[in-house]
């Protein structure tokens, strides 16, 4: 949902000065539109120091937002939850988005927690997702990141009730959005896209229309869609270690029941002290795969997906003159 608020108030003035219903619903709205008319206005955004990954001090409105289109996180580094799966799955957006990222939109995540959250800690975090020093993760002082967090619409108390969108601004039309690292990426990457007023008019409606239905490769298994989305960020199947394992022959080396069992609640086996799940954690340190939620159905629709793909990978790889034809 983008808001203008400017257009949004013209209109009213018009349907205001046509009809007296205009009327009595522009009283209702006035406040609210007003009211978020000036809170983009100058010195609406902190400018209070922050302290990058890289231990920079910086201020938080020169020196980050300024005249830039941002993609906003809040997250904190001990979070086992859901969390990481937002830093994943932007992970994906800023391959998506290619040259432009940190060119033209600029990645920034800052930690809630961040008496925890030194700088060393989130360059750590950052480097387990294999992200580089363009995109800012920050902490700093308490009442100042709280400030932030404030003003971004970030006011949750505990940190495992705090919010998992991400908030698009562009400091220059003063646009924001709120929007979800859980849906399509080349949706999201679209949505990055037109808070710029220039790529906004260059996308042709029909490019919009088919924005979401760009699919990764040709399988169309009910297990798919889930494993791209909840999976994607941090594996591959047959393409390398990503933030966790790469998954290809997972069920050769893992008994399905082991596999039903991790994948439904991880946390459960690391507490119970399931030996090849302590072994992972310990591979893994930096990030723990967070219970996603899954029925069983869903984790055995993933598991038949990932079966399927690793039987097409080597399909592929024995018959070396198959011509590709998937992207
Ligand atoms: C936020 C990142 C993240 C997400 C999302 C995630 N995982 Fe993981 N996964 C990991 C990490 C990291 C490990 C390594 C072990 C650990 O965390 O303790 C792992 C381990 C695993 C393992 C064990 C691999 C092995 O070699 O035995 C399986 C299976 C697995 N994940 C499946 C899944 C599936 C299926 C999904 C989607 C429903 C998923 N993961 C989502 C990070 C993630």
């Amino acid at each position: 949902m983008r808001i203008n608020v400017a257009s949004l108030a013209h209109f009213w003035r018009r349907a205001a000065a046509s009809s007296w219903l205009a009327a009595l619903v522009m009283f209702v709205f006035t406040g609210i539109t007003q009211a978020a008319e000036t809170r983009w206005k100058e010195g609406y955004i902190p400018n209070v120091p922050v302290v990058t990954q890289d231990g920079r001090t910086l201020l938080f409105y020169d020196d980050v937002m300024k005249g830039r289109i941002s993609i906003i996180s809040f997250i904190y580094t001990s979070c086992r939850d859901i969390c990481p799966v937002v830093t994943a799955r932007l992970s994906q957006l800023e391959d998506n988005l290619g040259d432009s990222a940190g060119r033209d939109y600029f990645f920034v995540s800052i930690s809630i927690d961040p008496l925890n959250d030194t700088p060393d800690k989130l360059k750590e975090y950052s480097k387990a997702f294999g992200i580089g020093s363009r995109w800012l993760f920050l902490t700093g002082k308490a009442q100042d990141i709280e400030l932030i967090r404030h003003r971004l619409g970030e006011r949750s108390r505990a940190l495992t009730e705090h919010r998992n969108e991400v908030l698009l601004f562009n400091d220059v039309t003063g646009e924001w959005e709120r929007n979800s690292a859980f849906g399509d990426i080349n949706v999201l990457a679209s949505a990055v896209r037109a808070m710029d007023p220039v790529q906004r008019a260059a996308l042709r409606p029909t490019e919009q229309a088919n924005a979401g239905t760009f699919v990764d490769d040709p399988l169309n298994l009910p297990g798919q869609a889930l494993f791209l989305k909840t999976c994607g960020g941090c594996h591959t199947i047959g393409r390398g270690n990503r933030v966790g394992p790469d998954l290809q022959g997972i069920s050769t080396r893992r008994s399905r029941d082991w596999l039903t069992a991790y994948i439904m609640k991880p946390e459960k086996m690391r507490a119970s002290k399931d030996p090849a799940a302590l072994a992972l954690a310990q591979k893994y340190p930096e990030v723990r795969m967070p219970n996603l939620g899954l029925s069983e159905f869903d984790s055995s629709d993933v598991i038949a997906y990932i079966e399927a793909m690793t039987y097409a990978r080597r399909a592929d790889e024995s018959t070396p003159h198959a011509h590709h034809h998937h992207h």
